[in-house]
This record gives structure tokens, sequence and C-alpha cells, in this order.
């Protein structure tokens, strides 16, 4: 009875502490720096494939992009932070906290082709790296234009 008691009572302070950690207007500036630091990624790696082709470069730009996508960034969407500011206003639409089903597939799309773009920098292939540079940036694509208004 009395273990049963402390439990309850770990859980409810274990609810507090994890909602409180997170205020929402850092939330919503940690999702956008997640994105943003991709995008930086991205064109590190289209620059490559436009350019002098890196290696490295490739690799380093390959890694970080799979180390967002699978952060589990799906976290910093807080109830309620359909709204608000962060590095500037949300551009999250509300349809992300209806539409869980097709917004979890949209973020599988991307943790499929993150992984796979590893794969292909580490080969080293300039012509290989442009077509999955291509299927991983339409994975940005296809959720931006459900799920992110235009400003
Ligand atoms: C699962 C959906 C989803 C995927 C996949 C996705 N994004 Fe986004 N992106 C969003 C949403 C939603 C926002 C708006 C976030 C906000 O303002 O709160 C956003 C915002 C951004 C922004 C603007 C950040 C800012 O400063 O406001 C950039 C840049 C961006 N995404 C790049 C990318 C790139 C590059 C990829 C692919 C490597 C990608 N995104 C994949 C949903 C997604």
């Amino acid at each position: 009875m009395k273990s049963k008691i402390i439990l309850a009572l770990l859980a409810v302070t274990l609810v507090g502490t994890a909602s409180a950690q997170v205020k929402p207007e850092d939330a919503i500036k940690w999702r956008q720096s997640g994105y943003g630091f991709m995008a930086w990624n991205m064109a590190r790696i289209k620059a490559s494939v436009e350019g002098t082709y890196n290696k490295d470069e490739v690799i380093k730009a390959a890694n970080a992009i799979q180390m967002v996508a699978t952060s589990g960034m799906g976290a910093l969407y807080l109830p309620g932070t359909d709204k608000g500011t962060g590095w500037e206003k949300t551009r999250a639409k509300p349809e992300i906290w209806t539409e869980k089903e097709k917004i979890g597939k949209a973020a599988m799309n991307l943790t499929k082709e993150a992984n796979e773009m590893v794969t292909v920098a580490a080969a080293g292939d300039a012509a290989a790296t442009k077509v999955q540079l291509g299927k991983l940036g339409s994975t940005c694509k296809g959720c931006h234009d459900d799920f992110k208004s235009k400003l």
C-alpha cells in the first residue's frame, strides 16, 4: 500500500518535471534550429555534387543530417506550440497535431533517406550522391508541403 503511494507520487513528479523542462518557445527554437542545421548540411552536399566532389565533406554532412533526423524531434511538438515564436514565428501547421499517422510517415521517410545518404556518402560516388540528395530533398519538401505554412 505504502509503496503504491510512493510510486504514484513518483509518477506525478516525473510527469511534472518532464513538462516543466521544455518551455514552448525553446521547443520551437530547437526544432527550427534542427531544420536549419539540416539545411546547411544539405547545402554542403549540394556544393559537392555541383562543384568539386569532396568525399569527407559529404560524409560529415550526411552524418549530421542523419543525427538530427533520428534525434526524436517529434518530442519538440509540444501541445500548444502550433502558435508561438522561437527564432521566428512558428510555421508548424495545426495538422501536425491532428494527422499523426501522416506526419509519422513523413518523419519515417526522412529517416530512411537520411540513413541511405550515409551509406551512399561512404561509397564516395558523385553521381549516386546526386541521386540520393534528390530523394532526401523530396522528403523535406513532401513534409513542408503538408505541414509547414508559407510565410
Ligand atoms: C516531418 C516533417 C518535416 C520534415 C521531414 C522536414 N521538415 Fe523542415 N520543417 C518542418 C516544419 C513543421 C517546420 C516549421 C517549424 C517551426 O517553425 O516551428 C520546418 C521548418 C524548416 C526550416 C525553417 C527553419 C526556421 O528557421 O524556421 C528549414 C530550413 C527546414 N525546415 C529544412 C528542412 C530540411 C533541409 C529537411 C530535410 C533534410 C526538412 N526540413 C525536413 C517539417 C519538416
